[in-house]
């Protein structure tokens, strides 16, 4: 960084990458450990398969490789490179996994973090990482979304193991002086809903020394309230898009994309539903990765882009929700 530019006034997408583990769990594999069916959870969610890190594989490497692809997608040397934000709930180290990603992408002239907020996390860290590039302070970030959500779930609960697998995004964003591809955005938060889904800790009482007590840390599986997370995205998704597009002067129809948080089908479906979009312009890869929280929506925009779905110039409506509560949402225009 060499000072504030302050000619900078928007960001443009230069890249994406993604990354997936090798092992697939099927739903019929889940029906040999639990008490479900292959057709109980395509019916409920859209699920087909998820995939499941393995021994070799955690949020770091996946993350490393998803950022690697959107680098070089962009064609940006990594000594260009910025900012770093790493957008997880499961990071290898709790004190942050982003500057091992750096290491390993050797961005040397790059600061890295993490940014938690679950499944907001990517649409947060995203709009977190433009307004250091909008600000003028940097140039170029990469922005990752990567969760290792199977390390949390209780596999022996089916009303939640089912929903969720692990995975990775990035996008390569850069500071422009002519325009700005980040439309607009909404961010929300609501701490009084926080018990609807979270991973708390889980601390064991002992002592020092006399009289001298601590918690050991430790974390409880996922805990969710199914019911109540459906109904919390269902009314606010649409709510947040709707308020964005009024602030930004927008409707559904100058809209190419709905990119939503891939969660459950039925939540994309009858958010399309209210927000009067056709089924053809609802993205949706989660019959085949579930739910991997901060990685779904880079993942669907990466996929998407290399498939010559989404193209140059699209504008995309995306929307991320989940843990706290917290949810949000941004119009952008891919490149
Ligand atoms: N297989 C078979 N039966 C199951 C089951 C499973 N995996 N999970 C729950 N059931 C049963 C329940 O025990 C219940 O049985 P009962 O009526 O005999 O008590 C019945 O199915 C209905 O349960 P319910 O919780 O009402 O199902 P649902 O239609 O709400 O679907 C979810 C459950 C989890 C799929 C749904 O609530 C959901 O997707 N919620 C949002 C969760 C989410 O997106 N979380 C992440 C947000 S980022």
């Amino acid at each position: 960084m060499e000072g504030i530019n302050f000619n900078q006034i928007g960001v443009s997408f230069k890249g994406s990458g993604s990354y997936v583990p090798k092992q697939i769990l099927t739903n019929h594999k889940i029906s040999d450990k639990v008490d479900t069916s292959d057709e109980w959870i395509k019916s409920r969610t859209g699920i087909s398969q998820r995939r499941i890190a393995g021994l070799e594989e955690n949020v770091t490497q996946m993350g490393y490789k998803a950022a690697m692809s959107a680098i070089q997608m962009a064609k940006w040397d990594v000594e260009t490179i910025d900012l770093i934000v790493l957008a997880t709930s499961t990071p290898n180290d709790l004190f942050g996994s982003a500057p091992a990603i750096q290491a390993k992408l050797c961005a040397n002239n790059a600061v890295a973090f993490d940014l938690t907020a679950a499944c907001s996390g990517f649409l947060f860290a995203l709009i977190t990482a433009s307004q250091f590039l909008k600000g003028g302070s940097y140039k170029r970030a990469i922005v990752i979304g990567a969760d290792q959500m199977s390390s949390y779930v209780d596999w022996n609960d089916r009303r939640s193991c089912i929903l969720f697998g692990d995975g990775a995004g990035a996008i390569a964003i850069e500071a422009t002086n002519e325009f700005d591809n980040l439309i607009g955005f909404n961010m929300r938060t609501d701490g009084q809903r926080g018990s609807f889904l979270n991973l708390p800790s889980k601390n064991k009482k002992d002592s020092i020394i006399d009289k001298i007590e601590y918690s050991s840390g430790g974390f409880s599986p996922v805990q969710m309230n199914g019911q109540e997370v459906y109904k919390f995205a269902v009314r606010e998704v649409p709510l947040i898009i709707k308020d964005l597009f009024k602030k930004v002067n927008y409707n559904s129809d100058k809209v190419d994309w709905l990119l939503l948080h891939q969660a459950n089908q039925r939540i994309l479906d009858s958010v399309g539903d209210k927000l009067k979009f056709s089924k053809e312009k609802i993205l949706s890869n989660l019959q085949n990765y579930g739910n991997t929280s901060a990685g779904t929506i880079p993942l669907m925009i990466d996929e998407a882009i290399r498939n010559n779905t989404i193209k140059q110039n699209d504008i995309i409506a995306t929307s991320g929700f989940g843990a706290g509560l917290s949810w949000g949402a941004a119009l952008i225009q891919w490149g």
